[in-house]
């Protein structure tokens, strides 16, 4: 089952609410929620007051994307803001294993998220701790960014290392995503695709979401 989230980053910023409240009619699975520290990358977006706020518009799971330096400091302000999903770079903790650790015992899913530049390697010991991991198929900090192609070998490497050490483990794909990107990533062995700007700039976007599903017609 492949699950779609659509990241709120490409939405009308003035109308965040109203983003979130639709998902939902529009087959969404997930809220893909990226949260940018101007540190760890060049720009900044929103905090748990923001997370906190859109909670009560959506029955949809919250997947909150941590693009933080010391992401171990935001676990207990999103989990309170009502994430269900936390996400945090391997780049930007120093402890995974307790951060992941962390994010469990606060009753939420968690993963590891690896930018284009870093190894499947880096996140093989930490597998049996993730529910989900995170391969990132744009540099993190925008929206709207060109798919770099290296992302389908890491996600069927992914896979494989998987099979090995936690065969339950989501892989999830972000940056770039449209129905094409998507299929690559699908058949690569991705189960839960982000999709920003291709949703958020459609003209149907219950349709786009379908296409990058792969719904075929
Ligand atoms: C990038 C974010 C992504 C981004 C995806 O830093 O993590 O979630 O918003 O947007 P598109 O789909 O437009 O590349
Ligand atoms: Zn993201």
């Amino acid at each position: 089952m492949i699950k779609i989230a659509p990241s709120i980053l490409s939405a009308n910023f003035a109308d965040i609410g109203g983003a979130v409240a639709r998902l939902e009619s529009w087959g969404a699975d997930w809220v893909h929620f990226d949260v940018m520290d101007g540190n760890f990358v060049p720009n900044i977006t929103f905090g748990p007051a923001m997370c906190a706020a859109v909670r009560p518009l959506t029955q949809l799971p919250l997947d909150v994307h941590l693009m933080t330096l010391d992401p171990e400091k935001w676990v207990h302000p999103f989990r309170d803001a009502g994430a269900d999903i936390i996400t945090i770079h391997v780049e930007a903790d120093r402890h995974l294993h307790r951060t992941l650790q962390k994010i469990h015992d606060a009753g939420a899913k968690a993963g590891v998220v690896l930018n284009p530049a870093t190894p499947v390697s880096s996140c093989e010991h930490v597998l049996a701790d993730c529910d989900l991991v995170l391969i990132m198929s744009v540099n993190p900090g925008f929206g709207g960014q060109k798919f770099i192609p290296e992302a389908v070998e890491k996600i069927a490497r992914l896979r494989k290392l998987a099979a090995e050490h936690n065969p339950e483990l989501l892989i999830e794909v972000d940056g770039g995503i449209n129905p094409e990107t998507s299929a690559l990533c699908r058949a690569a062995g991705a189960t839960v695709i982000v999709a920003g700007n291709a949703v958020f700039t459609a003209d149907d976007p219950q349709d786009m979401i379908a296409r990058i599903r792969g719904d075929s017609f």
